[in-house]
């Protein structure tokens, strides 16, 4: 499928099918979501995979009337980190040291950068940026699911404080950013059939 016609192909899934996703295809599209850009490359945000049915179900009164919450195949809660500091640097730079082969020692820099650059935000700029970045998460998850023929609904019409409740993230650290249910679209999903709404060219882009 071209990228367009994927493109076209996505909507915001309303009625979702009972049809359950393939687990290696869903691993895959878990794989492209981590291959999401992030600024410094700190992904600073957890995928939360909610493939338990009773799970879903417990979350579906912070759903805001969404049934697909419950119905989806499953739902990922993009989750962001609530303390971004020294150890989410720290870690990092262990991580680049191994994965590219250099000693930690040869990485000061880098560190000493990108604590300063943290430094300067406030705990709440920091956990807006970290939401930022579950955003592009997000955006990658979209993309790809449509790549790949899955059905999706990014949803923020959800109570964040309920989620982090039931999925017990505000223990890990974490708080919820978005929420994005995956599956196969109901055949009676009427808005499967609805045409895209889009900003034309002229208005969305300004080539100077
Ligand atoms: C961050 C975000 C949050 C959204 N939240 C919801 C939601 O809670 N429920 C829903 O049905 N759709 C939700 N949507 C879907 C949008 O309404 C939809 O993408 C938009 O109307 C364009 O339609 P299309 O995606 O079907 O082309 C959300 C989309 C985004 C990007």
């Amino acid at each position: 499928m071209s990228i367009l016609t994927a493109l076209d192909w996505r909507y915001a899934v309303r009625r979702f099918a009972e049809e359950r996703i393939d687990e290696q295809q869903l691993e895959e599209l878990l794989t492209a979501t981590r291959m999401s850009a992030s600024a410094y490359g700190l992904q600073p945000y957890r995928l939360i995979v909610v493939a338990s049915a009773e799970v879903r179900r417990q979350l579906l009164p912070y759903g805001m009337g969404q049934e697909k919450v419950a119905q989806c195949s499953h739902l990922v809660v993009l989750a962001a980190q609530t303390e971004v500091g020294e150890q989410t640097v720290a870690s990092y730079v262990a991580q680049f040291a191994r994965v590219r082969d250099v000693p930690v020692a040869d990485l000061q820099r880098m560190s000493d950068h990108l604590n300063t650059a943290l430094a300067v935000k406030t705990p709440a700029q920091r956990l807006a940026w970290a939401h930022q970045q579950a955003y592009l998460a997000l955006g990658t998850l979209l993309t790809s699911a449509a790549l790949m023929g899955i059905d999706s609904c990014p949803m923020t019409g959800i109570e964040a404080d309920g989620f982090d409740r039931v999925l017990g993230l505000t223990e890990l650290g974490l708080t919820t950013s978005v929420a994005c249910a995956l599956g196969r679209r109901h055949p009676d999903d009427a808005n499967a059939r609805l045409k895209k709404v889009r900003l034309d060219h002229q208005t969305m882009v300004r080539v100077i």
